[in-house]
């Protein structure tokens, strides 16, 4: 493996100036969400540039690439999401956006060009790659329905994938690092609806209404109580209510019929994202008949958790190590990611986050911010890794078949 961790390094360096041309190139033209479709045809012919078959398997936008070994083997995942934002750019790179009103604000930039780097190391190095790797370029990360789409697709079969590695960036963590984490690295997402039923009337005359916002008031209230009561101290959980509707314009003097409520709630474990919902349930119904209104809840499952599987816990490790990366163990999100899609199937998975915070560059600001910046010598190292995980994780996956 050492020497195998040795070449990896050297294409490492030898490729890093073809790294940031890729990055920089695809930093100018992000685009939107399953409209990916310039994004597509740069990966698409990058990839054969370098003789990696595509797959068809019926994508629009994203591309799956796929690349033989010199022996037969387990085939490993490899995958990057694609998709801009709608932000419009006030970053300080030399280099900006050239699409008006869209930013890679969250540095899907950095995934696809350290993803592609490992394509080039990866097809350098086939012949000692005992297995095959396949390449997955994912779109529309950002609306929680590319991943989705790839499954409904069956992109971890034919040929049947045995281990799927990821990465995001992070600017929580310096150039340098890779976040390495045995277990749940980013937070189950749900979405939550409330529909609270009363009489309308006059507000001053309230004896003849059956008053709704002091239903939902009280069903605020006591949703805050899940987390400090129900849920265990050694658990962590967020329920947030943050949109509250009742009412027209800015009367003052009228009793709605209605409040609608929505919300977000946050989990890292599925016994405790069982009991939430049940409940938010309970409170919701209980407390506005208790008002004499009629509660609903609406609770939609919308991302599971990503939760790294300790099998591929060492193969992730020493792919970090190995490259001369310095490996941390971050604190979880509770910001979600599609890649939990992926961990449904019967394939293990392993997520990464890649350090790029590097103040004295300004690479210091949050996903998603105008002024969101990577420092670009974070694609090498992403690619290192991406690259290393295949020769690893068929080491890791063998071990588990024996
Ligand atoms: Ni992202």
């Amino acid at each position: 493996m050492e020497q195998t961790a040795n070449r990896v390094k050297e294409l490492m360096t030898l490729y890093e100036g073809e790294f940031i041309e890729t990055f920089r190139h695809l930093h100018q033209y992000p685009e939107m969400s399953f409209k990916e479709y310039e994004t597509t045809a740069y990966i698409k012919e990058k990839l054969t540039g370098w003789g990696i078959e595509i797959l068809d398997i019926g994508l629009e936008t994203g591309v799956v690439g796929y690349l033989k070994g010199g022996k037969e083997g387990p085939c490993i995942a490899l995958r990057a999401d694609i998709d801009g934002l709608p932000v419009k750019e006030e970053s300080s790179y030399a280099f900006p956006s050239k699409n008006e009103g869209k930013m890679h604000a969250c540095g899907h930039d950095t995934h696809m060009a350290s993803l592609l780097g490992a394509a080039h190391i990866l097809a350098d190095m086939r012949e000692q790659i005992q297995g095959s790797v396949k390449f997955l370029f994912q779109p529309a990360e950002e609306i929680n329905l590319g991943a989705k789409k790839m499954m409904s697709l069956h992109c971890l079969e034919s040929p049947k994938v045995s281990a799927v590695f990821g990465m995001h960036n992070s600017p929580e963590i310096p150039i340098g690092t890779v976040a390495v984490k045995k277990g749940p690295l980013m937070a189950a997402v749900d979405r939550i609806i409330f529909t609270i039923k009363g009489k309308g009337g006059h507000g001053g005359i309230p004896q003849r209404n059956v008053d709704p916002i002091v239903a939902a008031a009280a069903v605020i209230q006591a949703a805050q109580t899940i987390v400090s009561r129900n849920v265990s101290p050694l658990d962590s959980a967020v329920v947030s209510i943050c949109n509250v509707k009742a009412g027209e314009g800015t009367t003052n003097n009228v009793t709605p019929d209605l409040v609608k409520m929505y919300g977000t709630v946050r989990t890292y474990k599925e016994d405790v994202q069982k009991m939430i919902a049940s409940r938010l349930e309970k409170i919701t119904e209980s407390i506005s008949e208790a008002y004499g209104c009629e509660g609903k809840l609406e609770y939609l499952y919308e991302l599971a958790v990503t939760d790294n599987n300790p099998l591929l816990y060492d193969a992730g490790y020493e792919a970090v190590t190995s490259i001369g990366a310095v490996p941390v163990d971050p604190i979880p999100s509770t910001g979600g990611e599609d890649f939990s899609e992926y961990l449904k199937g019967d394939a293990p998975g392993f997520f990464y986050w890649l350090g790029v915070r590097n103040e004295e560059e300004d690479c210091k600001y949050s996903w998603h911010s105008p002024k969101f910046k990577a420092d670009e010598h974070c694609i090498a190292i992403g690619a290192g890794t991406y690259a290393m995980s295949v020769f690893t994780g068929i080491e890791a996956v063998k071990g588990n078949n024996n």
